[in-house]
């Protein structure tokens, strides 16, 4: 990679967001996708559960839409639920023509009337879900990362880390990039830029997601003046494995669409006190029922139990699960599964339309480093798989369709004014520090107080990072701290605006729901002076002097 490549689009990140965006752009455009780590890095790799999808003929759109708006707790978009669910359809067959294999049903004959395998999952009225056992997300990112390696026109860049967008009267023209294998910036332009890196579940102490979850495309945006909003709304998957050897292992609750129940160490099923639906229920009631049970009988664990059925079954649907477990011992046909809530997924993010375009011209963002409207307060299970693709195609039109020079004369990087660093202490103990204050004040259940003391607390931090930033030169872990740091703040401002308690969203000082929803918006200090654009029709609220930067 030269300096001052350039590029007709930049995609940042290679999930399954940006990776279908590169693949459903014109042939002649030459695009570039950067992943800072290896290609496969991201959280679609380890996605377990699979895809919503209205495929079933007892099923349909508005059923989708209407589950999807129930789990959202009033603050879906409506618009942007109904054009993503009615698109469901297609985004498998699309992912068909691309090579991916989905299960299908085994009690049918092996022809072409065969239906797919649907699993079941909380907030879903019907099972929708279609997948590859429970390594869907991988059977989709080796198909992409392989179709995206044989196209001509796409340049897969590992190891490399954008450090900033670049700005250029009120356009985004590119990005400067962080390359690892020869640890210096480029400067790369592009006639349009993509955000696609992904979640900020990694600001929390215990998470489900793979170690580059730092919200590094939030962090971005909110840096070159696009708006965020609903950062409040982290989603706490309720069960991933609790075993020391068990680093961020996620228990799909597809599991539980099979029957799963949760119990006390005492074996007492405990979830119908907290809801009707049970096990079933969405994801916000069941990891508070668990925070819940958890804080009141000073347990580690709860416990999933699936052993009424048989290791035949467990190890053909499950067999990503049934082998990890039992790698620690633990047979899941016999025993019951240690499990705790978890950071999973991020529904707020930076705020887009339906092409996935910023408040930025010339800057698209897709997957969970977006607030589509789609999610709401609670995103419903495997819902955001379909948004990665659904938005990634219309951002891939969007782009076709618009006809911008190539910029030039873009200013290098300058790290003239730096060294390297003799501190480098500083970012571990923030690292840690930050993500376990994330955890302990801004987690499943808050108050005022907590959330009060952690801005505080991380304004401080942001200032020594900011200096730090200022002397050394970068690297990785200084990127990822300093965006995580970033989102941190803005989660807990969004928090602090929301006087209320709301899907994901608890305070105990406000237990109530307020009757109507408006979305947390939050206002960056340099924002372009062009039209603002996303969450069309929604009632914007009176933005509050805190929420403006
Ligand atoms: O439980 C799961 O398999 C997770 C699915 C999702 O987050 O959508």
């Amino acid at each position: 990679m030269m300096p001052h490549d350039s590029f007709d689009v930049l995609i940042i990140g290679s999930g399954a967001a940006g990776l279908s965006l590169a693949l459903q752009l014109p042939k002649g455009y030459r695009c570039a996708v950067l992943s800072k780590a290896h290609i496969s890095a991201g959280s679609t790799f380890w996605a377990q559960g699979g895809m919503a999808a209205v495929l079933h003929d007892r099923d349909s759109i508005t059923a989708h839409v209407d589950d999807t708006l129930n789990a959202g707790a009033g603050l879906c978009h409506r618009p942007a639920v109904e054009f993503c669910v009615s698109q469901s359809r297609s985004v498998v067959d699309w992912l068909i023509t691309q090579g991916v294999e989905f299960d299908y049903r085994s009690d049918q004959p092996d022809d072409e009337f065969r239906e797919f395998h649907l699993t079941m999952e909380g907030g879903h009225s019907h099972r929708r879900i279609i997948h590859a056992a429970d390594r869907t997300g991988r059977a989709i990112s080796d198909v992409l990362t392989h179709n995206a390696a044989a196209a001509d026109n796409i340049s897969l860049l590992p190891d490399c880390y954008a450090v900033d967008l670049i700005r250029s009267d009120d356009r985004c023209v590119g990005a400067y990039v962080l390359d690892s294998q020869t640890n210096t910036v480029r400067t790369l332009a592009a006639r349009a830029v993509v955000l696609a890196t992904g979640g900020a579940s990694k600001a929390y102490l215990y998470t489900s997601n793979p170690d580059g979850a730092s919200g590094d495309g939030i962090a971005i945006a909110w840096r070159a003046g696009c708006r965020i909003a609903n950062m409040e709304f982290n989603q706490f998957h309720p069960t991933c494995l609790y075993h020391p050897e068990a680093k961020s292992f996620l228990i799909t609750e597809a599991l539980r669409g099979e029957g799963a129940k949760l119990l006390l160490p005492d074996g007492e099923p405990f979830m119908t006190r907290f809801d009707a639906r049970g096990e079933l229920a969405p994801r916000d009631i069941v990891a508070r029922a668990i925070d819940h049970e958890m804080k009141r009988l000073g347990l580690d664990c709860v416990y999933l139990d699936i052993s009424h059925r048989d290791a035949d079954f467990l190890r053909s649907h499950f067999p990503t699960i049934f082998d990890r477990c039992l790698s620690l011992g633990i047979d899941i046909s016999k025993d019951r599964i240690p499990v705790v809530p978890a950071a999973h997924y991020t529904c707020g993010g930076v705020v887009v339309d339906q092409h996935s375009a910023s408040d930025l011209p010339g800057l698209y963002v897709v997957g969970e480093t977006a607030c589509t409207g789609l999610h709401g307060a609670n995103r419903m299970a495997s819902n955001s798989l379909l948004e990665c693709f659904v938005y990634a195609a219309s951002a891939a039109r969007h782009i076709a369709a618009s006809d911008h020079p190539p910029p030039t004369d873009l200013t290098p990087w300058d790290d003239s004014r730096v060294r390297v660093s003799d501190e480098g202490v500083i970012i571990p103990y923030h690292w840690q520090a930050l993500r376990r204050l994330m955890w302990d004040y801004v987690g499943i259940v808050r108050s005022d107080r907590r959330l009060e003391f952690a801005a505080n607390a991380i304004d401080l931090m942001r200032e020594e990072i900011a200096t730090y930033y200022g002397q050394f030169r970068i690297t990785r872990p200084l990127l990822e701290l300093r965006n995580l740091a970033e989102v941190a703040a803005l989660t807990v401002r969004c928090a602090l605006a929301r006087k209320e308690s709301r899907g994901l969203h608890f305070n105990r000082d406000y237990p109530e729901t307020e009757e109507f929803a408006v979305n947390s918006i939050l206002i960056p200090y340099n924002p372009p002076t062009c039209n603002q654009v996303g969450l069309e029709g929604q009632q914007l609220p009176d933005y509050p002097a805190n929420l403006s930067d």
